[in-house]
């Protein structure tokens, strides 16, 4: 079966960039001059999905409203002749992509999230992107990968990168056979475990294809780290019945859900930006760090 579904959970509360995320959400936090959400619509679309599925909470309408039409602003842009700021908001949305927007009541955790979107998913494999996980990648997006593996697997795959073991406690971590081509099989997931509970340095990065296997799972999981709904956990049982892949991508993550990793990702962004770079390198020479 193709992946043609993703879920995007965006319902957290983004309390590590208060106050910036008080009113408006933190996925909507932009990278040079665009937001999170969007880098992470684009990769899926990439990777030939067509339906967005996404789970939000309160706060969130930013986010159904950046990917819907602007008919005030369009009309505005038209009239300025402004057509390629005009061409710029009427492609947000990338060709053929549709969105679906489904509320998250209480937040219970990432597992919890993932199952609210089975009544749109059914009984289907489907792609998870979380959007604080930023993937640059310069040929082809990390969910483009993951979906080849797929394709030629036909389970569910994680995308994992090798991280420093005293980060173990902010990763669900795999323990895994050899790495050939990039892809492993998972033996075992941990969600952020303690560094020497720690069953490697393979971290899971905020990319999942996943068998519709996993909502049953998840039904009965129950919660686990920080008193939450794992989706982790879930992975861990899905284990018993099926085989699961991970995969090392390539391309660069950055964590932006924490206030370096967001830096990181502007700074490398602006200077990959066709009306910025130069004057933003000569600005950091400036500063003779
Ligand atoms: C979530 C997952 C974790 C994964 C991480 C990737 O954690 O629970 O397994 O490694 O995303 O970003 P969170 O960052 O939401 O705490």
């Amino acid at each position: 079966m193709k992946i043609k579904k993703a879920v995007f959970p965006v319902a957290g509360l983004g309390t590590r960039f208060l106050p910036a995320t008080k009113a408006s959400p933190k996925e909507m936090l932009p990278v040079v001059d665009k937001p999170l959400i969007q880098y992470a619509v684009e990769e899926a679309a990439a990777a030939g999905i067509e339906l967005m599925v996404f789970v939000t909470g309160r706060n969130k309408t930013a986010i159904s409203n950046h990917f819907d039409k602007a008919y005030e602003l369009e009309t505005e842009l038209e009239h300025r002749g402004k057509i390629d700021k005009l061409e710029l908001v009427r492609n947000i949305p990338p060709a053929g992509v549709n969105c679906v927007y489904i509320r998250q009541a209480e937040a219970l955790g990432l597992g919890h999230a993932v199952l609210c979107a089975k009544p749109i998913i059914g009984n289907e494999p489907f792609a998870v992107l979380l959007a604080d996980d930023l993937i640059e990648n310069n040929g082809r997006g990390c969910m483009e990968e993951m979906v080849e593996i797929y394709e030629s697997h036909g389970r569910s795959v994680l995308a994992v990168e090798e991280i420093p073991l005293d980060a173990s406690e902010s990763y669900g971590v795999v323990a895994a056979s050899e790495v050939v081509d990039n892809v492993t099989r998972v033996e075992g997931i941990v969600e952020k475990p303690k560094p020497e509970e720690a069953p490697s340095n393979l971290g899971v990065v905020g990319r999942y294809i996943l068998t519709p296997r996993i909502f049953d799972l998840l039904e009965t999981v129950g919660r686990g780290a920080g008193g939450e709904i794992q989706l982790t956990d879930a992975i861990a049982q899905l284990l018993e019945h099926e085989l699961v892949y991970a995969h090392r991508f390539s391309g660069k993550r950055y964590d932006c859900g924490a206030k370096l990793g967001y830096l990181e990702a502007t700074v490398d962004h602006a200077l990959q930006h066709p009306e910025l770079a130069e004057d933003f390198r000569a600005y950091l020479k400036s500063l003779n760090l």
